[in-house]
């Protein structure tokens, strides 16, 4: 589905990825794991064509989407949800999902917002609010609800726990468990080691600018030195 191949990105003078490999395959959530500052919002954000890479490759579903405009990326299969989540104050909760509606067009496979309102019904009951109006939880949902609507094959999330109570949390693992049951392949950063380790299928770990390990989950939990040395557990 996903290959990052080997890639480099820098801030002007200070290089924060240096040779970074990972995939996702088919219908698989991959996590990735690492402390603050590791480099996680940095790689997604040159897979999404958000950041400059100064080397390496991105293809998705084979195709080369190295240095992509995002709305290309989008078109071509991959959705984000964006660490800040990205919602207006001053939009309704409709509005955002129209103005999604109206970005995927294109999309052979987009849902509809009647759809995304039965996924999450707390959306529904505020779907005349304003962004700015909606408890932090409601606006990782429609945010997460947003990026669905284009019926991506690739779901990317960057810490959408950070900062909800945990039965929103809860909330959150079984959505995501539905949209990986119904064949969608996600990747997943988190700083939850519980939440990611629930959902992925395997899991990479980012540190100093490169992937320090990857594995499965139970290759993870005997990895102790790895543990100890990039997570914050
Ligand atoms: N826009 C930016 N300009 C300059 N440096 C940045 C910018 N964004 C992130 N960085 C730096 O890049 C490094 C990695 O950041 P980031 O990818 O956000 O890490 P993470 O998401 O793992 O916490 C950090 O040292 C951070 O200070
Ligand atoms: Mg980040």
């Amino acid at each position: 589905m996903l290959e990052v191949e080997d890639i480099y990105t820098s801030y002007g003078e200070n290089s924060v990825l240096r040779g970074v490999s990972f995939e996702v395959m088919e219908a698989e959530c991959v996590a990735i794991l690492g402390r603050n500052g590791a480099g996680k919002t940095t790689t997604l954000r040159t897979i999404f064509g958000l950041a400059r890479c100064n080397r390496g490759r991105v293809r998705l579903k084979g195709a080369d989407i190295t240095r992509t405009p995002t709305w290309r990326v989008v078109r071509a299969g991959m959705s984000l949800v964006p660490d800040d989540r990205g919602i207006f104050a001053s939009v309704t909760v409709d509005e955002h999902l129209m103005i999604a509606m109206h970005a995927s067009r294109g999309r052979p496979k987009r849902l509809s917002p009647a759809l995304i309102y039965e996924m999450f019904p707390r959306l529904a009951a505020r779907r005349h609010s304003l962004g700015g109006a909606l408890s932090g939880g409601e606006q990782q949902m429609l945010s997460i609800g947003r990026a669905m609507l284009a019926g991506p094959d690739l779901l990317v999330l960057d810490e959408p726990s950070e900062g909800l109570a945990p039965v929103i949390v809860e909330m959150l693992e079984n959505v995501l468990r539905q949209a990986k049951d119904s064949g969608m392949s996600i990747l997943l950063v988190e700083q939850n080691y519980r939440l990611a380790t629930a959902l992925a299928d395997r899991v990479y770990v980012l540190g100093t600018g490169r992937v320090q390990f990857g594995g499965t989950v139970a290759q993870l939990d005997r990895a102790d030195q790895i543990r100890n040395t990039y997570l914050s557990i």
